[in-house]
């Protein structure tokens, strides 16, 4: 099958030799080809260039993309989207001005999702993450990393991970599964979480690498939750199983979690509200991604991770949407680049780079996504009329998606 897009007012980030990340100065640019082609062979991207360079040859079908711009699709690389039942109620508690951490002790937050989450089903929680994938490549997801971490028992984690690995059975979207099973400390273990950390070690992360559940493994490593310590110990068990580390840090506090994250080779280290000048110098150099998750300061109204400072410090940035029901009830990307830009002052072309590329990083897929080369998967979307591409950002909650398409299919 050999699809042909004709007469694209833009096609944005393209490479021609494709880069794993872009860091720096370097996010403030992406490349685009202005009136373009693309060719799209089965699910991969064949060819692009110029209109004027596009030599005769047969399609089986052709796509009149006039007055539209293409962008390859979002990479979200953080997200907790199977979950049973909202939290609107807690949003009101915040609302009154209780904190994060204040529900959380009273038994809310996290334990509250855990305890829905072990009462429902598997068919259950297939059917509204499946919903959620839905509605996410309507809004210009092609790739989405899931984390457990809502089951806080063996069977429920195990659960919550064989819902994941049907939903990547079965879903056009390009999905990665996360191991979380240090999310939360159930009341139970309160006092002596270091029996919990051996429950996490001793069961969850055997059993799910015997069933070849998980890609990653994660720990929320920070103050009030889990320490630096029971991270390292968790961190070394899922080595052994191949699971590379994304770590949840700092995001109360300046916890060790971003230096744990190096020290391990973590893919990635996720929130990065609470950075100092230590924590930059740390991920210089290092091969774990800092990601910031816009929707949940937002949503938490959090202070925001220092971008700039990171960026201008040469190093790169990903963002993720953090879809889960607690802390940012959207799994939008396109609401992530907004926030980016307002929020954060990044550039369009940086969120874009943050989004896309280097989101793709942080999920280690972006070898095959995260940009439009030839040879990648052919994940990618037609925008709306839109007059340019700083508009995508500025347009806030304006779907700007026309056409999504993912495995060079049209959806
Ligand atoms: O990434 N920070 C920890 N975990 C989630 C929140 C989960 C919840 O509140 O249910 C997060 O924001
Ligand atoms: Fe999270």
């Amino acid at each position: 099958m050999k699809t042909l897009i004709k007469n694209i007012k833009s096609l944005l980030q393209v490479e021609e030799t494709p880069r794993a990340k872009v860091c720096g100065a370097d996010m403030a640019h992406i490349n685009h080809i202005e009136n373009a082609y693309l060719i799209v062979e089965d699910d991969k991207i064949a060819a692009f260039g110029p209109m004027a360079e596009l030599k005769e040859q047969c399609f089986d079908k052709e796509v009149d993309a006039t007055g539209r711009m293409v962008l390859p699709s979002f990479c979200d690389s953080h997200t907790h989207l199977v979950y049973a039942g909202s939290r609107e109620i807690e949003y009101i508690d915040k609302i009154r001005g209780l904190s994060y951490d204040e529900i959380a002790k009273r038994g809310g937050g996290i334990l509250n999702s855990a305890k829905r989450v072990q009462e429902a089903s598997e068919e259950q929680l297939y059917d509204d993450a499946m919903a959620r994938l839905e509605q996410i490549i309507r809004f210009g997801t092609g790739a989405v990393e899931i984390k457990s971490g809502y089951g806080m028992t063996p069977e429920a984690e195990l659960k919550m991970l064989r819902v994941i690995r049907r939903l990547r059975e079965t879903s056009p979207l390009t999905i990665k599964s996360t191991l979380l099973g240090a999310h939360g400390i159930p009341m139970e273990y309160r006092g002596c979480q270091e029996k919990f950390v051996d429950l996490v070690i001793g069961r969850m992360i055997p059993q799910a690498a015997d069933e070849g559940l998980a890609d990653f493994i994660d720990v929320f490593c920070d103050a009030g939750f889990f320490t630096v310590e029971d991270t390292e110990r968790m961190l070394e068990a899922g080595a052994k199983y191949g699971m590379r580390p994304k770590i949840h840090a700092n995001e109360m506090a300046c916890s060790g979690g971003i230096q744990c994250a190096v020290k391990y080779n973590a893919l990635s280290c996720d929130h990065l509200e609470y950075t100092g000048d230590a924590e930059i110098e740390c991920l210089k150099g290092s091969c774990t991604m800092p990601t910031v998750l816009p929707g949940a300061a937002f949503f938490l109204n959090m202070e925001h991770a220092p971008v700039r400072k990171m960026m201008e410090a040469g190093l790169p940035v990903a963002m993720a949407s953090d879809y889960n029901p607690g802390s940012s009830p959207s799994g939008n990307m396109q609401l992530v680049l907004s926030f980016a830009c307002v929020n954060y002052r990044m550039l369009p072309e940086e969120a874009i780079n943050a989004t896309t590329i280097n989101s793709g990083y942080a999920m280690d897929v972006s070898d095959i996504l995260g940009s439009i080369a030839v040879g990648k998967k052919a994940n990618f979307y037609l925008t709306t009329e839109i007059p340019t591409y700083e508009y995508l950002p500025y347009a806030y909650g304006e779907n700007k998606v026309y056409k999504a398409f993912l495995n060079g299919k049209e959806m």
